[in-house]
């Protein structure tokens, strides 16, 4: 299968001021983060509030540059790019923010939202293709002249992707696309992405807090704990045989694990084809127990 996206050993601390402005403090938002996604197929990251998740999501567009590491975009290194390539890798790729209320300028109707985001100068050709995405968002042409206070969240959201399918990406990433909807919104959202994949076919980079979202939705999935991916497989995989003790914690909060049983290993090992697992951040996992 083709890769369309690898990383190798992604690095990233943030620098900060505790709240006195005296101390500066470290975060290791993400620590050695590696992985693939192939083309076509539906990818999750999954990982509790602060495990580096949209961090993460901010280096594969390459809106934050990492501390160390690289990124190929079809087996092109993304971190030598000129400006020019880099110009094609921004129109090639897309992100759905988590937040439609913040990530939509309030000053901008809808059709200057998605306008933004298309190339095209000839107004005529340019209205015909907001309305061509209005349409495939679900939405009518009547929806163009309206500000972001006008809508609901979810028709917010429905902006949002139709701004991100504007310049016809190959590869998209939704960071929890529907975690500020409400529940009988979110099934819809989940379905236009559906929907939008088999006609524009593009591959998802689909990121949740939500095991159960992201088994519905994708195919194989990584673990993010602590800025490290801890385990990563199919989705049949982590959710029928899931092997790190947080994976299981995340399937099954109740769950009780003798962590004397395991051994600690700093390595992704791979324990059948796909299907990978770190033996490594064991400590923090006994916190979590208690
Ligand atoms: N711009 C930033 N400045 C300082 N710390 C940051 C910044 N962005 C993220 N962090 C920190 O990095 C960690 C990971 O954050 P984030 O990637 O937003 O996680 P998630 O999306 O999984 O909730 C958190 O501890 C967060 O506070
Ligand atoms: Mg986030």
């Amino acid at each position: 299968m083709k890769k369309i996206l690898e990383i190798k050993n992604i690095k990233k601390s943030f620098i900060v001021k505790d709240r006195f402005g005296l101390k500066e403090i470290k975060t290791e938002a993400l620590k050695d983060v590696s992985f693939h996604v192939y083309q076509g197929e539906n990818f999750g990251i999954v990982g509790e509030s602060g495990s580096g998740k949209t961090t993460l999501a901010k280096i594969i567009l390459y809106l934050v540059k990492p501390d160390k590491g690289k990124i190929f975009f079809n087996d092109e290194e993304v971190t030598g790019f000129s400006q020019k390539k880099m110009l094609e890798y921004r129109k090639s790729t897309s992100i759905i923010f988590q937040n439609p209320y913040k990530s939509l300028n309030p000053r901008f109707t809808v059709e200057k939202t998605i306008s933004e985001s298309i190339s095209e100068k000839n107004k005529t050709i340019r209205n015909k293709i907001v309305e061509k995405l209005l349409e495939q968002v679900g939405l009518d042409t009547s929806y163009q002249h309206r500000f972001p206070h006008q809508l609901s969240g979810g028709e917010r959201q429905r902006i949002a992707i139709a701004r991100a399918i504007a310049p016809q990406p190959s590869l998209i990433i939704a960071d929890e696309p529907t975690a500020n909807l409400d529940a009988s919104i979110q099934g819809q959202i989940i379905n236009l992405l559906m929907d939008i994949k088999t006609e524009l076919g593009i591959t998802y980079i689909f990121i949740s807090h939500d095991m159960k979202l992201i088994n519905y939705f994708c195919d194989r999935v990584a673990i993010l704990y602590k800025g490290e991916i801890v385990e990563i497989g199919t989705c049949e995989q982590i959710v029928n045989t899931p092997s790190h003790p947080y994976t299981k914690i995340l399937l099954n909060p109740d769950i009780k694990i003798d962590i004397k049983e395991n051994i600690n290993e700093s390595e992704l090992i791979e324990i059948e084809p796909e299907h990978f697992v770190r033996k490594n951040s064991l400590p923090e996992i006994e916190n979590i127990i208690k």
